[in-house]
């Protein structure tokens, strides 16, 4: 089997990769990616030297590239995306150009080389928020509210994956899956910002007021849900991955990790200005693909936090120079938001 895995050289392509050749060590994979700010081929040193990997870089906005490295692939998984919501309120255009136009440019080409399936990696946040207070889920069902750019263009992009299904029988699956967080997750997303802050003896940020929730996905637990559909997955059908536990508000996921860093939290907590538009509550019900095809979760919230925290503290080298970079993303994104809040 040969697979192009686009976006492999982040946060969950890469994971994905290193698990996919683990379990199936004689497939082959191209990893086709841009190398943004995002992309760090450091994610794959375990297997960049294996005869069945390869990289390649290139942009899936580029319709040459994308066909040269498409030629003889068997399976697509499309990872590539701009995935941080807060870069999307900076500036939403590169996530128009990537998420939607590469998302296209990826289906085109496979319609055209005869690829066999076509897997979409997409996102709950397509569904918009829900009420804090209550036991609703999104599910396979739910309809699309997206409600910032990014999740706008995640949207776009499923809503074309589909389209393609249905009017020109491309093979395709999609998977809307939660929060993933672990391993070699980018320093600008909240569970690591978190923990590189407390290894530099930084304080925790908190936007608002910490009452946001979201759903975990320890991302090992997302990889095998990846591998289920498809390898079992219905052609033309979307599955929502989730974590197992629901409703940890940002503020008691804080304190879960000041709680493995032995801290104190009143000390280590800093409330920062909201997110515009800020999604109150996720939450994934997982139903579909646990009863067709039997996924389910295997990591509690407190066994992937400790793993995570451990996989920090331990590579430091891994994230020291990208955490510098993303904090000074941060520092103007602070005082332009501060700034808002004076002026309104
Ligand atoms: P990431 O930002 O860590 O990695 C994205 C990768 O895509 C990077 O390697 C980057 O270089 C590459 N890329 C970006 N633009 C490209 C382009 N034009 N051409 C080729 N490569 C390009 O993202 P992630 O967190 O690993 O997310 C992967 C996918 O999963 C995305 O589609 C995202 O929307 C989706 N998703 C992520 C989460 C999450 O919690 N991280 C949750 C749900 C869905
Ligand atoms: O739900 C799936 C989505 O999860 C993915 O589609 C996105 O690619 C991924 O980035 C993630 O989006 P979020 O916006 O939920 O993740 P983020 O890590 O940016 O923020 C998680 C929560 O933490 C959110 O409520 C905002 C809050 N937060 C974030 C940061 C970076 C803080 O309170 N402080 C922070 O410093």
């Amino acid at each position: 089997m040969k697979i192009l895995v686009t976006g492999g050289a982040g946060f969950i392509g890469s994971n994905f990769i290193r698990f996919w050749l683990h379990r199936h060590p004689k497939d082959e994979i191209i990893n086709f990616d841009k190398l943004t700010y995002a992309g760090n081929l450091a994610n794959l040193k375990e297997v960049a030297d294996s005869p069945h990997y390869h990289f390649v870089k290139g942009d899936i906005t580029n319709p040459q590239e994308v066909r040269k490295a498409m030629e003889g692939v068997d399976w697509v998984v499309h990872f590539a995306a701009e995935s941080h919501v807060d870069r999307s309120l900076e500036d939403p255009t590169v996530f128009i150009d990537t998420n939607i136009k590469g998302t296209y440019v990826l289906l085109k080409a496979a319609l055209e080389l005869g690829v066999k399936r076509f897997h979409h990696i997409s996102t709950d946040e397509v569904y918009g928020a829900l009420p804090l207070e209550g036991e609703e889920k999104f599910n396979e069902k739910t309809s699309y509210h997206p409600r910032s750019p990014y999740s706008a263009s995640k949207a776009a992009a499923d809503h074309f994956v589909l389209a393609f299904y249905h009017s020109f029988g491309l093979p395709v699956t999609i998977t809307n899956c939660s929060n993933n967080y672990g391993p070699y997750q980018h320093p600008e997303k909240f569970i690591p910002r978190m923990i590189t802050n407390l290894i530099l003896g930084k304080k925790i940020p908190i936007y608002g007021d910490g009452r946001y929730v979201r759903d975990w996905l320890y991302v090992e637990d997302h990889c095998r849900a990846i591998e289920l559909v498809l390898t079992e997955g219905k052609i033309g059908e979307v599955y929502c991955v989730g974590g197992k536990e629901k409703d940890v508000t940002n503020l008691q996921l804080a304190k879960m990790i000041l709680k493995i860093f032995g801290r104190k939290e009143e000390e280590w907590l800093e409330f920062v200005p909201d997110r515009p538009g800020h999604d109150r509550r996720y939450a994934v019900d997982w139903r579909k693909i646990n009863q067709e095809l039997g996924w389910q979760p295997q990591y509690s919230l407190e066994e992937g936090l400790q793993k995570t925290v451990a996989w920090y503290q331990e590579n430091e080298w891994w994230w020291r120079d990208t955490k510098k970079e993303t904090e000074k993303f941060y520092q103007r994104l602070t005082e332009r938001r501060k700034s808002n809040v004076k002026n309104n």
